[in-house]
């Protein structure tokens, strides 16, 4: 059977779950930030070592001003409200991306990177103003400027995600096939698995699901 230490997901579908049951978008990822909860319980129950959560790309910022703001709100509210607890579950928060938000959001990351620092049960990644391409091309400029040589390993270096193993698994839900500019680098080997299911709509049992069967995968990396 697979080993499973890290495991990634884009989140897709808030929207238009919210459209569907509530007729606004915003309901849709408050509802997906429930999802949000149940998943990363799960995740420990699971001995998963790492989740990585797309919540926010450099693309999203396209969305209407009164969206955009509302994520930020209740990603403020979810620190504000969950750190202690994300602490006590030994949880570890680290942020992928570009931190350039609010001067509160961005101290509060800070915070919530720095408490939770040595923790480890899990260690959420949480991709927020992420972009793959944004963060190759800095790789690559941080590779020039320390005159290093061209290597997987020194490209590595200089990823957000040094440190971190590559994702096993990938998940995007939303009955969607595309990722998005999503770990493009990080996920040349990960199995992946589409998901019919809107975000909010995700759960548990459809999280086993698609873990039992990447558990059953041969994983051979190119080899036979
Ligand atoms: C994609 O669905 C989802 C997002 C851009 C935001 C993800 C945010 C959450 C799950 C909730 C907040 C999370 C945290 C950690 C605070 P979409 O809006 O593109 O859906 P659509 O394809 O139906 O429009």
């Amino acid at each position: 059977m697979n080993p499973l230490n890290h495991v990634a997901i884009i989140m897709d579908g808030n929207g238009r779950w919210g459209i569907k049951n509530k007729n606004s978008r915003n309901a849709g990822h408050k509802a997906g930030l429930k999802t949000v909860e149940k998943i990363i319980n799960h995740s420990i129950k699971n001995k998963i070592k790492f989740l990585t959560l797309y919540a926010f790309s450099t693309e999203n910022w396209k969305r209407p001003k009164k969206e955009i703001t509302f994520l930020f709100q209740l990603l403020e509210t979810f620190l504000l409200k969950r750190l202690e607890n994300l602490n006590n579950q030994d949880i570890k928060l680290k942020i992928i991306g570009i931190k350039k938000f609010s001067k509160k959001l961005n101290q509060l990351l800070t915070l919530a990177e720095k408490k939770t620092s040595n923790n480890k049960s899990l260690q959420i990644n949480l991709a927020l103003n992420y972009g793959s391409k944004y963060e190759l091309v800095d790789a690559f400029k941080k590779l020039r400027k320390n005159k290093d040589k061209i290597s997987e390993k020194n490209i590595n270096k200089y990823l957000q995600t040094k440190d971190i193993p590559d994702p096993d698994l990938l998940i995007r839900t939303g009955n969607t096939k595309r990722l998005s500019n999503f770990l493009l680098w990080q996920l040349a080997y990960s199995e992946i698995f589409f998901e019919k299911k809107l975000w909010p709509d995700f759960n548990e049992k459809d999280f086993n699901k698609i873990l039992k069967k990447y558990k059953l995968i041969k994983r051979n990396f190119g080899n036979i």
